[in-house]
């Protein structure tokens, strides 16, 4: 009963004072407009500081009627005329509605409002915007604001011409609609070299819409004239040459006045051995690896090899060389010579090395290692008795022994490479450089031969990788990855491709500088990027890492942009998302993902962080150096055709 009346008490008229005040305030306001034409135009007035007041962060108030001029990220000028200084500035936070008459949480106001069934009335109020500074405009220039705009300043909204200058946003490129703008796109400059080639993140949960930003992308970038290449692991991008049939895709692409359309010049590779989700594409090329080609201290790391089995490896990789040499199969000539002692093995293989000259080496040692290798090695020095550096084999007792008895027929290891024409050339080199651990070397034996047994390597039905197709200016190159069901394997193809691209672009770069012209633009895409560099192998995988980096590096001068696209940015280390200067952040839900990725992109305010929780699918948080401040983007839909992820 008594919380009843209450209830009626509050239930009261605007008190007649408050009314009054209003009135007047209103009139004021009016009269004001009237002596000064430019303050009609401002959309609202900045506050009074308050103890909680924060840097950067002014309050601006504005009447009811013009609440709707203060969306969320809209870009603002504040004239503070009584100190003649002007800023730019973003809404943040708000716009909010506050009652005039009383606070909202006071029980009257929240009487009026819970009442709203049975009242025709409510409090009037006004609007309520926390504005960040973006600077202090000093000449046509943004400078650190070293002041704040005094009480009562006008704050104008910047016309949407002004808005795209001050924001950076454009350009040939579209990535999409600025959230809070009618008709403000995302631009960017494609050809710019401070932009792409600075490398970019697409991240976000499962479904947040990474791989139609990523669709949207190759589309752009293939219009820009960009070479864009995708490592594709599920073959989704396989047929973005077709227009997109998917009915919700459709739909959004009627309401931004776009239409489907697939990329023009698309071509497919695929692992040799492989199948491809586009089997009958009429650019579809099967590639083979070059063993060769490749850094042995990076296929330990793909290959998880221990210590144990990548110190013989290792010992082995160095014994071939010596029996390439000695089977005269490299190197041949002087050049040949200077080539093999200018081979950077942290990044590359050794030349016309392949995998079966290495298993051919590992075999011999495990052949030295068994009863009727050691048997033959003790028989061996008859043989060989005079030749230098076998006498090592002969010392103490066990050369006596080995005199003494009947040695067996040496049957040797079993060889497949052209070393098998001289076996005992192959054991003289395994035993000058003897080695102990059967176990280590049957187990190094076998990862080599079930990667010998993938068929990848140095075959002859399959040409290499063609880096030359791959950069043609306006070409999308999918290499499809979706039949390897292997990790280490799509790793082993992404490290030698990209490797191999640099390389390629590396030749353009100078030739089209030495002709005066500019290189074409390259864009790589790798989907799954946590599965390739991931933190917890890090590690273990400095080589590759490293090898990532120089590329990144060197793709900045040479026009080489990476994209890596993950929904674990967690998996992927500081060191890589240290070399990403753009991001496309699309949803993501788990709160230490959130503030993991807030420590490594800095300059994205708390605000902007807080929506990315909430965002739809094919919203993301979008941050470009070439942006002034990063922005809340709806991304356009794709307008080609992707496969779904099974
Ligand atoms: N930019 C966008 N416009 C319209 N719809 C989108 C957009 N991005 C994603 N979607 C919707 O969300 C779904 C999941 O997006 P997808 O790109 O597959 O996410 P992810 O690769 O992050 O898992 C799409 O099938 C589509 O229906
Ligand atoms: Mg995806």
């Amino acid at each position: 009963m008594e919380a009843r009346s209450a209830r009626n008490d509050i239930v009261r008229p605007v008190p007649p004072e408050a009314r009054a005040a209003l009135d007047e305030l209103r009139n004021e306001a009016k009269t004001a407009a009237q002596l000064d034409p430019e303050l009609a135009k401002a959309a609202g007035f900045t506050h009074f500081d308050t103890p909680s007041s924060q840097d950067n962060l002014i309050t601006v108030l504005l009447t009811r009627d013009d609440l709707h001029l203060l969306a969320s990220q809209t870009l603002v000028r504040v004239k503070s005329r009584e100190d003649g200084r002007a800023y730019l500035g973003v809404v943040v936070r708000g716009p909010f509605a506050e009652p005039n008459a009383v606070p909202a949480n006071s029980t009257m106001a929240i009487g009026v409002v819970t009442q709203g069934k049975k009242l025709t009335y409510t409090f009037d109020y006004h609007g309520r915007a926390e504005v960040e500074l973006l600077g202090e405009e000093v000449e046509g220039t943004l400078k650190p604001p070293r002041f704040r705009p005094r009480p009562q300043s006008p704050v104008f909204i910047l016309d949407d011409a002004e808005s795209e200058r001050v924001l950076g946003v454009g350009g040939d490129l579209s990535l999409g609609v600025v959230v809070g703008y009618e008709r403000m796109e995302a631009r960017l400059n494609a050809r710019d070299k401070a932009i792409l080639p600075r490398h970019t993140g697409i991240i976000g949960t499962t479904g947040g819409g990474k791989s139609t930003t990523v669709a949207t992308l190759i589309h752009r970038a293939q219009s820009a004239g960009i070479a864009t290449i995708v490592f594709d692991v599920e073959g989704e991008y396989t047929h973005v040459d077709q227009p997109t049939d998917q009915a919700a895709m459709l739909e959004a692409l009627k309401r931004r006045g776009q239409r489907p359309e697939g990329v023009k010049d698309l071509h497919i590779h695929h692992l040799t051995g492989r199948a491809s989700r586009r089997p009958r594409h009429r650019h579809l090329h099967p590639f083979s690896l070059n063993f060769s080609r490749l850094s042995p201290y990076a296929l330990a790391e793909i290959l998880d090899m221990s210590d144990a089995q990548q110190e013989r490896f290792l010992k082995a990789y160095d014994v071939t060389k010596l029996l390439l040499e000695d089977f005269k199969i490299f190197p041949q000539s002087e050049d040949d010579r200077q080539r093999a002692l200018d081979v950077d093995e942290l990044s590359t293989g050794y030349p016309h090395m392949t995998i079966q000259h290495v298993l051919d080496v590992v075999s011999a040692y495990i052949y030295s290692l068994s009863d009727e290798g050691r048997a033959e090695a003790k028989s061996r020095p008859r043989a060989s008795s005079k030749k230098k550096g076998s006498s090592a084999l002969l010392d103490g007792l066990e050369a006596e022994e080995a005199q003494e008895e009947a040695a067996p027929a040496p049957s040797g290891p079993t060889l497949h490479s052209e070393f098998k024409s001289n076996p005992g050339l192959v054991m003289n080199r395994v035993m000058a450089q003897s080695s102990k651990n059967e176990i280590s070397w049957k187990a190094l034996s076998s990862k080599l031969h079930r990667l010998r047994r993938l068929n990848i390597f140095d075959m002859g039905t399959a040409p290499g990788v063609a880096y030359d197709s791959m950069l043609q200016p306006g070409r999308v190159s999918v290499i499809d990855l979706s039949d390897t069901d292997s990790p280490q394997l799509n790793n082993l193809v992404i490290a030698d491709i990209l490797r191999g691209l640099q390389e390629t672009q590396e030749k353009l770069y100078a030739k089209a500088n030495d002709q005066d012209q500019s290189v074409t633009p390259v864009l790589i895409i790798i989907e799954e990027a946590h599965e390739f560099l991931s933190a917890s192998r890090i590690s273990q995988m400095p080589v590759l890492f490293e090898q990532v980096a120089r590329i990144a590096k060197r793709g900045r001068k040479r026009w080489l942009g990476l994209v890596f696209v993950t929904q674990l940015p967690q998996h992927l280390p500081n060191e890589v998302l240290g070399l990403l200067n753009n991001f496309i952040i699309h949803k993501i839900t788990d709160s230490t993902v959130i503030s993991r990725m807030q420590r490594t992109v800095g300059s994205i305010d708390e605000s902007l962080w807080n929506r990315v929780p909430r965002l739809a699918p094919g919203q993301a948080l979008v941050s470009f150096s070439s942006f002034t401040r990063p922005l809340m983007v709806a991304v356009d839909p794709a307008p080609v055709k992707r496969l779904l992820v099974e």
